[in-house]
């Protein structure tokens, strides 16, 4: 069923996220009939364009970052009648009372019910004044809902994720907000709930009893493509590990919820995170490991450059492009689990995945001289660019003795679902409309997550790395990433 009646109010929709995924995403609802009749989309930003110049831009961009392989000219042209702009400067009172003007006569001409869903596709420094703003043009007194989407980087570190949400819960109620982490929004990661909870084979495995280990890979070819200035003030933890890789941990590792209610949901998954053991910053030091790039040649042959000489890079930078930590959940099911977690920029291979290593079956039956060492069983969530699940067990070697070997049983999205290829903001976008705030953070969990990695961050901020950079874009990251799994005996797999 479509979404509710509502008018998408977009802040810095002269910007890339709006070209490159909101319009994308909007049509692809479109094409599926998912938007409401009842209908309207403003654009705001500093800009001077006109409703004509916006419509036409965001259609030639569509040419570009269209997901879909047929063009639908029919749901092209609804949505585009229901493009506007108005030109503002977001601290400008004036503006707001433009906005407002225009976005009241279109609640008039659609019959959205007054139903406001603001976007901020901006840098979340705006997102306080913006909020006020609103707030002082007197949005508040529209009869419907109102809600606002924010995108990351939500703080860069504890205190300012603290000072984040205490600036935006000034204006909003925590029902209002809704904090996009886009892998939230990934068809795999979401289906690892359902894995997980809606079959029976394997939730009774899923604890410390059976799972030796659990890793999880973020690996990404490129490097960091021109977003230099704000990737060196983040870093990979900051960029990957502490939202979209704790999220998906939590997926992985959380309690079955009460219902799948939003909260309840998230209620599991800011328990998990609380789990989470916090290291002191020396202990931390200990299971942290931490790589910069070098210059080097990647898989497909080109030459990348060293990240120190990215474009608004520091020539002495100290910000990590890799890391690898490994971490424990203390409670009752995890206890003594190690969970290892890995993520970097210009390294050898794109791959998301996450594999679950059970321990071994007790080997007294399968062994003797002629007998290779028995493989445990290994079920791997594959997340991107490959999409599916897959697990290998042990089988008989046909012959007249008895040997083993390892196969695969594979579950792939390709070949079981006949999927449009989407964005990924479609879903995010629907719940929002519908008031779904499953796929979102909280803020309870945006600071459990800052926890976890608060105390990494400390223990690197006051220690320079002098060996950087480590790593030669193009490998595998560090060597000290493989100590880290070594000393305990085991090792990192490689993504396909
Ligand atoms: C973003 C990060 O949140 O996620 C980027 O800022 C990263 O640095 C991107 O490249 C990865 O997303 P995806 O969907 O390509 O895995």
């Amino acid at each position: 069923a479509p979404g509710d009646p509502c008018i998408l109010v977009i802040f810095g929709a002269s910007g890339d996220l709006t070209k490159r995924l909101l319009v994308p995403s909007l049509y692809n609802l479109a094409c599926d009939g998912l938007l409401p009749e009842q209908f309207a989309v403003v654009g705001i930003a500093k800009d001077g364009l006109t409703t004509e110049a916006f419509r036409s831009r965001m259609a030639a961009d569509l040419r570009t970052f269209n997901t879909r392989k047929e063009f639908d000219p029919r749901a092209w042209d609804w949505l585009e009648s229901r493009l506007h702009y108005t030109p503002g400067d977001f601290g400008d009172e004036e503006a707001y009372g433009r906005l407002k003007e225009l976005v009241s006569r279109l609640d008039a001409e659609r019959g959205t019910g007054g139903n406001l869903l603001f976007y901020m596709a901006t840098l979340p420094s705006l997102f306080g004044l913006i909020s006020e703003k609103l707030n002082g043009a007197g949005f508040k007194g529209f009869p419907g809902w109102q809600r606002m989407i924010v995108e990351k980087p939500f703080g860069s570190d504890l205190e300012s994720a603290r000072a984040l949400n205490r600036e935006l819960l000034a204006h909003w109620r925590e029902d209002q907000i809704f904090r996009i982490d886009h892998y939230l929004g990934k068809e795999t990661v979401q289906n690892i709930l359902a894995f997980r909870f809606a079959n029976e084979l394997f939730e009774p495995l899923w604890n410390r009893r059976h799972i030796d280990h659990i890793q999880l890979t973020v690996s990404e070819a490129v490097g960091v493509e021109g977003r230099g200035g704000y990737y060196d003030r983040a870093g990979v933890l900051r960029d990957m590990i502490q939202n979209h890789m704790l999220q998906m941990l939590a997926y992985v590792c959380m309690e079955p919820p009460a219902s799948f209610s939003a909260d309840d949901i998230r209620d599991e998954k800011a328990k998990l995170l609380r789990a989470v053991r916090r290291y002191s910053p020396e202990v931390a030091l200990s299971n942290a490991v931490r790589g910069q790039y070098g210059a080097g040649t990647r898989a497909d042959g080109a030459a990348c450059p060293a990240y120190r000489s990215e474009k608004e890079v520091d020539p002495g930078s100290n910000t990590e492009t890799f890391a690898a930590l490994r971490l424990f959940i203390d409670n009752w099911r995890w206890e003594n689990v190690p969970i290892y977690l890995r993520s970097g920029k210009a390294l050898w291979k794109r791959g998301t995945e996450v594999a679950v290593q059970f321990k071994r079956a007790p080997e007294v039956l399968f062994r003797g001289p002629t007998m290779r060492r028995m493989p445990s069983n290994r079920l791997i969530f594959h997340i991107q660019p490959d999409q599916g699940i897959e697990s290998n067990f042990q089988a008989k070697v046909p012959g007249p003795v008895m040997q083993l070997q390892s196969v695969n049983m594979r579950f792939s999205y390709g070949e079981s679902f006949r999927a449009e290829r989407a964005t990924g903001y479609e879903v995010m976008i629907y719940g929002c409309m519908t008031g779904d705030a499953t796929l979102f953070s909280r803020t309870d969990l945006v600071e459990a997550a800052w926890q976890v990695a608060q105390p990494i961050l400390d223990a690197w901020s006051g220690r320079p790395a002098r060996d950087f950079p480590n790593y030669d874009a193009g490998s595998w990251g560090p060597v000290a990433a493989n100590d880290l799994l070594e000393r305990d005996g085991r090792r990192w797999y490689e993504v396909i």
